[in-house]
């Protein structure tokens, strides 16, 4: 008998809500006040350095950049990563063995959970969470299980720091079970900007010794630190057997549309993480794996790293300012560029009208419909990185990135200043 539906979608794409940056972006588009300040998704509002651009130009006229990579990439990347990550890992990475490159970090994630679940296998993730993992855990089959971590109780009163959210190392314990074959942590962390501490990683590493727990350590804000910074494969022989370490070349030079990541383990990960890799895409970009390369070979000569930080936590410190003016509390970011902001003193009208698809939501969602529609500015409601049982633990806040030109963080400013008359 022939398929009543052909076009029947498969659960894992069917029934998903709206997604939230189609929300916003379609909200932002459709402001009566344009051109709309976005500082709601973290791409770039500025180019890559002239050195990384040049390298792209440059790598289009060279026969082998047009063509098929390596599965596991480029040489001269994969040498240009381990070269610049050893010092950092305490140990000489192998270019061959222990890198693998991969079409952004999402596709090397997915390419984690590929290698390594098979069906009904659990994958911890704490909540606030970078969305992807979801889909990229349970297309595989996996189950995802979640532990939430909490803001400080004073962060609606006053501006803490995100160090202050907590991880409940108890929780976490708690949600091992024999199928747990992996968990994720993301440090310094989006939305919240913590940087994980040496304690709370060791005592996540530990039990996943204890465990035999794969960890994905996703670090794609690992040169955008603004205390200090641990890796967590390096903190035993032990904990460094289990850790596949992601990276973006996107989040590292300005050029998130590049989709060049990596993920760096030993041998007996990376071959996994590759075979699957090779089967989802076969190879990645090569000219802008080029790029990548030569940018990593430059970035030193250039004082690009420490430049980046400094101009990056420039950026931070002069838009929260607002925060300040405005008296809302924010969390103050240990890396990365995003900001959380609480909005608890900001009183919605009561009469004010929302479309079905935003009213339905959590009250975030409202204060970013209200923050594009009434200013012109649009930022992240951040209870989509949460499960609906935990959404209210963030209800109050929005996030902002602040990865844009100084003029746009200064209009920024002068819009939200007609928060005012909105605060109580
Ligand atoms: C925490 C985190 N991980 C991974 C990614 C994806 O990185 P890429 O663009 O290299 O796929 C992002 C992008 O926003 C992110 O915030």
């Amino acid at each position: 008998m022939p398929r009543s539906d052909p076009f029947k979608p498969a659960a894992r794409v069917a029934n998903q809500p709206q997604d939230v940056w189609s929300i916003i972006n379609e909200a932002a588009a459709a402001s009566p006040v344009q051109p709309i300040v976005n500082m709601g998704q973290g791409f770039f509002g500025y180019n890559p350095p002239q050195f990384v651009l040049n390298a792209a130009k440059e790598a289009l006229d060279k026969v082998e950049c047009n063509q098929y990579s390596p599965t596991k990439g480029r040489p001269r990347l994969k040498k240009a990563i381990a070269k610049a990550y050893s010092p950092f890992f305490g140990r000489e990475l192998d270019p061959e063995k222990e890198v693998t490159i991969t079409t952004g970090a999402n596709e090397g994630m997915l390419s984690a959970f590929m290698g390594f679940l098979e069906s009904g296998d659990e994958v911890i993730v704490f909540e606030p969470f970078f969305d992807q993992y979801v889909s990229n855990i349970e297309m595989p089959g996996g189950k995802v299980v979640y532990v939430p971590m909490h803001p400080p109780a004073r962060g609606a009163s006053e501006t803490t720091s995100a160090g202050d959210w907590t991880v409940d190392i108890k929780a976490f314990e708690a949600a091992i079970t024999p199928r747990t074959r992996m968990v994720v942590i993301n440090t310094p962390h989006n939305p919240i900007g913590k940087v994980f501490s040496r304690d709370e990683l060791l005592a996540i590493g530990n039990l996943c010794v204890e465990h035999n727990i794969i960890i994905l350590s996703d670090e794609v804000y690992d040169k955008l630190y603004y205390v200090p910074f641990t890796r967590i494969a390096t903190l035993s022989p032990e904990i460094n057997r289990l850790t596949l370490t992601v990276g973006s070349g996107g989040k590292l030079f300005y050029a998130t549309g590049w989709r060049v990541g990596w993920l760096i383990g030993q041998e007996h990960l990376i071959k996994y993480v590759s075979a699957a890799h090779t089967r989802i895409c076969y190879s990645s970009v090569s000219p802008l794996q080029e790029a990548t390369a030569i940018g990593f070979e430059e970035a030193e000569g250039h004082n690009f790293w420490e430049e980046s930080k400094k101009e990056m936590k420039g950026k931070m410190d002069r838009f929260n300012a607002i925060w300040d003016e405005l008296g809302l509390p924010y969390s103050d970011p240990e890396g990365g560029y995003f900001v959380l902001v609480n909005m608890a003193k900001v009183k919605l009208p009561e009469d004010y009208v929302f479309p079905p698809h935003v009213a339905s939501r959590p009250r975030d969602f409202k204060l970013a419909w209200f923050l594009i529609v009434e200013l012109g500015v649009a930022a992240i409601p951040p209870t989509e990185f949460f499960t609906p049982q935990n959404a209210h633990i963030v209800e109050d806040w929005l996030r902002f990135a602040v990865c844009k030109d100084d003029e746009i963080l200064e209009r920024a400013h002068e819009r939200l200043r007609g928060l005012k008359k909105y605060i109580q």
